[in-house]
Parts: structure tokens; C-alpha cells; sequence
């Protein structure tokens, strides 16, 4: 460790790095970008002495600064780091650095490493400390906690301090001039959306105590060329599951040497944290990334983070069957144990019995809360389905939605004060239900305790977790007022996860939210899985899932064949596309099989058996995005990271006016090397909108493929099959020796 106090210090990592300058009274960003190299002197001194810009006609004599916790008090006029009070006074933030601690990872820091800084404010009577951690992926990292320490103000600070806002913001270069987030809404989330860094804040805030389905999700600000495979990008994400604020910001004069501002921080409700002596507040973790190959190189560097840590699932993903568009709540046991034969057959591996198995459970408006089995449709429990599929060699998952409540339950008739929400009046309900108050202990025991007896009881090997309604109006009543409590509910909710992972090892454990309304790397830390969406139509979820893997590998992201006719858009779409848009990423069914043919029945057969061959390489391989002119097509695909094989899907969602592709360039293969490139039909032809291939298409199709160099397939392209609307084609690729 190295006290870095006064010192320009860098962060680099994989070609990235942050450098700042500890000397004034709060660090400063020098760069954030490309690695610039083990700094010298003579390159630190040159940073720090070109880290002031002009200073302008009417503005402060000084030259302004933007550190890494912006006030006015540096004449910064945007959106600041913090903002509260202590009853209308200490308003005017002004920390001091007290200590920096510098501890680089590898010979030259290239490995990343940490930068703790300690700072004191006399006026908010706060000391925090702020970790600016890189990992050796290149992904930095920034905590923060604060302390309420009354013996730093003359006064004693008598009067509690209420925190309003606490935000990261990083400075952008000049360049960056186009904002990319995302929206979305039930069945089409992380949709997204791009624009200008128009002067002024670009706010996004989610206000639902979850991310939401119209979560920002990753908030990127880049070059105006940036593309999946082009362009400089920089990108923050909160780690958080309960309201959360993004911001891009630009004011005209600037931030420092800068133009812009990114960052994030928790989305607080009036009074929700208030600090009195001694008290702390730690906020959630804000990750950035920075990248100069476009938007896969942001999600290579964040993939590359998840995959190493040691909790990230390592065992093959088993093919999954959901019970929940197959049958619904009609919960009886001839019907699934149908379902589980004709899923055994095709080679599922683990089977997840969804919503309807609960007491009073019989439809979407009562139950929720009574988390025992329904014995007017399970007379003997869940053991005789649970002992089928372990006859099978299946494992065996089950729904719970622990954080909610039906009015119509015994738990709401026995507890009225566990609903969260105002004491004298709720309000309305959503999809029939209100959220249920974990931070009342007696509530968040009997909660753990129920999940807990049924996974002891049935061995359970896997919770989808469920959470179908915003919090609104979320205030607890626990204390005898009316308070809010997302920030709260947010540590319970992780906090039952954490316990229940330990309790019962080996447990799994998926995110759903209405689908992908809660998928963030907060509750990534403590689960196994997204349901990205409950959109199973694979014109919708090529693209959904798409953009989740900007940020979320394909192993993490569950992925389902669903039936011809899809339950939530009613588009009908053939066998074939949908079950290569299911393939590639934890793939699954939720379909009920009893419709499906024998032919049908084969086919799904031969995916599964596809997918068990290549989820190797589907799980730990590098995501690359084809950048065409045409929007209707898709090149997407995995290139192993050794680069030995390689997996793409091309597919078409509608029709263009282009009638050919052009040459299209494979990305992500190696220009040196050549490939044997084979297409594979394991789940039948795709149907084309043309009398031939291309002639290279039809060696392709051959058993043994045919030979191609990278320099053709990456360098030149390849002109592609021009398909009819809704179909897809996935191409395997093996690099010759
Ligand atoms: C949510 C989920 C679905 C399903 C239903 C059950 O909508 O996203 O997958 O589990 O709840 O009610």
C-alpha cells in the first residue's frame, strides 16, 4: 500500500485506465480512457499541469476544477455529488481529503488495483471513504460510505443529517457526444434509445423500488461512430436493485478539462436516510467501463468480470422446463406428469413448477404470502411430481414471489400491518397484489422461514424469485410512522438471498421481475439467472436479449422455446427460429409439449442434445455483434476465447428492400487463421426469399462444411442467404489448424 496523498495515481487494466491527481483538496480525474502506460513523472506532471482549462469571461477567478465529488464550492454548477441537509442547514458540502491509499495490482499497476480515499466534511459534519477499485478486466468500480461523525463541526452537529443524493460522476471527453440508454415495458424491455448530449441533464431516474422494465439499465456516452464494433464508449451501471438515478450532463463551461459528465447513484425518497452521530450510509456500487471497440467491448470487459467471480455458476446449465405458459395454474398431476415424461424425452434437465402451487392459489388474485402447498390440487404434497422428476435424473425448481402479498391470503387476514404502503389508506393494487414489509423482522422471518421449510422439504434445487408490481407509495409503518423504505426493503430483499444461499448450498436461484424488471448486478451478486423477459415470441427476444447481454453473459440469461403461436404478441413463428433464438444462452421450455408433434418432438429433441454439445462454448465464450446497414438482420454470435470455434446466428425479422446482404463480415474471428465453416440444421431449414444460395452457402450446408480463411470471413465478408422474415440460421465454426 502506498500512501498516495498529493500523487497522480493510475488504475490501468486490459488497456484502460483512470488517472487522478490526489494534490487539491479533493481528487480529480486527469483521464479516463485508453491506458496511457506506466506513468513517469514527467507524463504525470504533464497531465496535472494541462488539468485546467480556460478560464472564462464572468465565471469564478479561478480555474474550475471537477473532482471526484463535485460541489460548488469548486464553482461546479451541475449536478453535484451530494445534496442534504441538517435541517435546512449544512447544504454547502465542502470535503477534504485526509488520507489516500494507493495499492496497484500487478508489476507496473497493470493488473488494476485500488485508490481509497478518505475525506472529512465539517459542514455536513461527514467523513466517507471512496474505493475506486479497476479490476484486471478494466471495469472500475467506485463505493462509497459515509459516516456521520459529530465531532468534526463546531456546533456537535445536534441536528440529524438528512442525505438527499449521493452520486459518482466521472468527466467525459469532448467526443463523446451521443447518449445510448435503454426503456422498455412489460415483454419488450431494454429497448434502446439514443440521442445527443444536448447541453443540460439527461436524467434518468428509476422511481418503481426496482429497475424496472424501462430500467436504463447501462447508460453509455460515446463517439458519434460508436457501434456494437466501433467507437469509444464510456458506460456506468448501478448495482442495484431498488431506485436509481443516471445522469449525462453537459454544461457549457464545462467540467474541468472535460465536457461532460456520467454517472449514477441511489435514487433516495424524501427523508429516507438520516443520519444522526455515528450513523452510516453505504451506497450501492457504481461501475463504469470504457471501451474503444464499440459496445461489445464493454460488455467483453463486464462479462469477463462476472465470469471471474467465485460464485459465478460453473456447472453445465441445465435445459430447463417452465411450467408456467404450458399449463398455467391448471395444477394437476396427470397433466405434468405428461408434461415431465414428454420433457424427460427431449432432455430437459431441470424442471421449474412456476405460479399455482400455493395455498389458495387457484388464480393471479389471492394467495401470495401462504407459501404451502395447495392440498385441494396437491392432496399429496409436491412429493409424487418432485419424485417423478428425480426419477428422471431432473432437477427440481419452484416459483415463490417471498417480497409480496394478496389481500386474499392467510398471511394479509392474520397481518394487515405487513403490507407496505400508507397505514390509513393503500392504494391501488397491481395485478391484484401489494409489496409485503421485510424490514419488520417478524415478517422477513416468516418469510425466510417458509421458503427455507419448502426447499428443506423437497430438496429444492433451484427458486425462480418473483416480483410483479412496482412499490409505490413504499413507506413502512414499522416504526409507528409512516417511512420511506425502498433502501431499506432493497437490504432485506439481499439479505434473505444471502441467507438463503448459504443455508442451503448448492441452492439456484433466478431473477424474474414480470419478466426482466429487476436485472441489475446487485441482485446479480446473489442470484444465477435472469428471466429477461416474458416475451418467449423470438422476433421480440433476439432483440431483447441481445441488448441484456451488453451487460449480463449468455449463461446468466434464461432463454425459453415457446409455443407456435406466442402467448404474449400472438405472432406465430416456425419450430426452427425459435428454438435457435432459445439456443444460445441458458436455454429452456415453456411450452406444453403435449401439442407439439413427433416430428416437433425430434426436432426439440436434437436442440437440446445441440445445446448440451455446445454450451461449452455458449457460456464462456466472448459475445461479438455484426454492425449492418440493414436493421431487419442479425449477425450475432460466440467466439470461443481461445478462438477455436465459433457460433453465429443470422437471422431476419422482416423484410428490407435490399434483396442481398452483401458481403457480410464475420466478427470476432481470427483474419489469420482458417475456419471450417458448417451450417447447422439439427432443428430444421430455415425458409429463404431467393432460388439459390450463395454458392460458398451451399458448401457450407454440406456434413463437412467448407473451408474458409478469417481474412474472407472477418476481413472481406461473405455474402449471406437472404431469408424469408422470422427465420434464422446458426453457423458453427472451427478453426484449422
Ligand atoms: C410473472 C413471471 C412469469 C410467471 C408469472 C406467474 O409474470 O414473469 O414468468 O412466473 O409471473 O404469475
Amino acid at each position: 500500500m502506498l500512501d498516495g496523498y498529493g500523487a497522480v495515481l493510475a488504475l490501468r487494466a486490459a488497456g484502460a485506465s483512470l488517472v487522478i491527481d490526489t494534490a487539491g483538496r479533493v481528487p480529480r480525474v486527469l483521464h479516463w480512457g485508453a491506458d496511457l502506460g506506466p506513468l513517469d513523472a514527467a507524463a504525470a506532471d504533464a497531465l496535472r499541469a494541462t488539468a485546467g482549462p480556460a478560464v472564462l469571461n464572468n465565471s469564478p477567478d479561478v480555474p474550475r476544477t471537477f473532482s471526484l465529488w463535485p460541489t460548488e464550492f469548486e464553482g461546479w454548477a451541475g449536478t453535484p455529488a451530494q445534496e442534504g441537509h441538517a435541517a435546512g442547514t449544512a447544504t454547502t458540502p465542502r470535503p477534504q481529503t485526509t488520507a489516500v491509499r494507493h495499492r496497484p495490482a500487478g508489476r507496473d499497476g497493470e493488473n488494476g488495483g485500488t485508490i481509497e480515499i478518505d475525506l472529512a466534511d465539517e459542514i455536513t459534519a461527514i467523513r466517507s471513504t471512496m474505493v475506486l477499485a479497476m479490476d484486471r478486466f478494466g471495469v472500475l468500480s467506485v463505493d462509497i460510505a459515509l459516516q456521520r461523525d459529530a465531532s468534526l463541526a463546531a456546533d456537535g452537529a445536534p441536528i440529524p443529517y438528512t442525505l438527499d443524493s449521493l452520486r459518482v460522476l466521472l468527466p467525459v471527453p469532448e467526443r463523446a457526444t451521443d447518449i445510448l440508454d435503454f426503456t422498455g415495458k412489460w415483454c419488450r424491455e431494454r429497448a434502446p434509445q439514443r440521442g445527443p448530449v444536448f447541453f443540460g441533464s439527461h436524467v434518468r431516474r428509476a422511481r418503481r423500488g426496482k429497475p424496472g422494465h424501462d430500467a436504463p439499465f447501462l447508460v453509455v456516452a460515446g463517439t458519434a461512430d460508436l457501434g456494437f464494433r466501433r467507437g469509444e464508449a464510456w458506460a456506468t451501471h448501478l448495482a442495484w436493485s431498488g431506485d436509481a438515478e443516471y445522469v449525462v450532463e453537459r454544461l457549457t463551461e464545462g467540467a474541468g478539462p472535460f465536457s461532460a459528465t456520467i454517472g449514477a447513484g441511489e435514487g433516495l425518497r424524501p427523508g429516507e436516510i438520516v443520519l444522526a452521530d455515528g450513523e452510516r450510509y453505504v451506497a450501492p456500487t457504481a461501475l463504469f467501463v470504457w471501451s474503444a471497440e464499440g459496445l461489445d467491448g464493454l460488455a467483453g470487459r463486464l462479462h469477463r468480470r462476472l465470469r471471474a467471480r467465485p460464485a459465478h455458476p460453473s456447472t453445465p446449465r441445465p435445459l430447463t422446463l417452465n411450467s408456467w405458459e404450458a399449463v398455467y395454474f391448471d395444477h394437476d398431476l396427470d397433466r405434468l406428469t405428461a408434461l415431465v415424461e414428454r420433457a424427460a424425452r427431449v432432455g430437459v434437465e431441470r424442471v421449474v413448477l412456476d405460479d399455482g402451487w400455493f395455498h389458495g392459489r387457484r388464480e393471479a388474485n389471492a394467495g401470495l404470502g401462504d407459501w404451502f402447498v395447495d392440498r385441494s390440487v396437491w392432496p399429496d404434497g409436491l412429493g409424487p411430481l418432485v419424485q417423478l422428476v428425480r426419477r428422471h435424473g431432473m432437477q427440481f425448481g419452484i416459483w415463490f414471489e417471498p417480497e409480496m402479498v394478496n389481500l386474499d391470503s392467510d398471511l394479509a387476514r392474520a397481518h394487515p400491518d405487513w403490507v407496505l404502503g400508507p397505514r390509513d389508506a393503500l392504494g391501488a393494487t397491481a395485478r391484484d397484489q401489494y409489496v409485503l414489509d421485510l424490514t419488520r423482522p417478524d415478517a422477513y422471518e416468516h418469510v425466510l422461514a417458509r421458503i427455507s421449510a419448502i426447499v428443506d422439504e423437497y430438496a429444492v434445487d433451484y427458486i425462480k424469485w418473483d416480483h410483479n408490481r412496482d412499490l409505490s407509495e413504499p413507506v413502512s409503518g414499522a416504526a409507528g410512522i409512516d417511512r420511506p423504505a425502498v433502501h431499506e426493503q432493497t437490504l432485506a430483499l439481499y439479505r434473505m438471498l444471502d441467507t438463503l444461499r448459504r443455508r442451503h448450498p448448492g441452492l439456484e436461484i433466478e431473477t424474474c421481475s414480470g419478466g426482466g424488471g429487476r436485472v441489475d448486478l446487485g441482485i446479480l451478486d446473489r442470484t444465477d439467472r435472469v428471466w429477461a423477459s416474458d416475451c418467449n415470441d423470438p422476433v421480440e427476444r433476439l432483440q431483447i436479449e441481445r441488448w441484456t447481454r451488453m451487460l449480463v453473459p449468455p449463461e446468466l440469461i434464461g432463454s425459453h422455446l415457446g409455443a407456435e403461436r406466442s402467448h404474449t404478441t400472438s405472432r406465430r413463428t416456425d419450430l426452427s427460429f425459435r428454438l435457435i433464438v432459445a439456443l444460445t444462452a441458458h436455454a429452456g421450455i415453456e411450452w406444453d409439449l403435449q401439442e407439439a408433434d413427433e416430428d416437433e418432438l425430434e426436432r426439440i429433441a436434437r436442440w437440446g442434445a445441440a445445446y448440451r454439445e455446445l454450451r461449452g462454448l455458449i457460456h464462456t465464450g466472448t459475445v461479438v455483434n455484426a454492425d449492418l446497414a440493414d436493421d431487419a438482420t442479425v449477425l450475432t454470435g460466440i467466439v470461443a476465447t481461445d478462438g477455436g470455434r465459433a457460433l453465429f446466428t443470422w437471422a431476419r425479422l422482416a423484410t428490407s428492400a435490399a434483396g442481398q446482404s452483401g458481403r457480410v463480415r464475420f466478427p470476432g474471428l481470427d483474419t489469420a487463421a482458417r475456419y471450417a465453416v458448417r451450417i447447422r440444421e439439427d432443428v430444421g431449414e430455415a425458409s429463404r426469399h431467393q432460388s439459390a444460395d450463395p454458392s460458398w452457402v451451399t458448401g457450407a450446408l454440406r456434413p463437412d462444411g467448407i473451408e474458409l480463411p478469417g481474412s474472407v470471413l472477418a476481413g472481406a465478408g461473405v455474402p449471406m442467404p437472404t431469408l424469408n422474415p422470422q427465420q434464422a440460421m446458426l453457423f458453427d465454426l472451427v478453426r484449422l489448424p
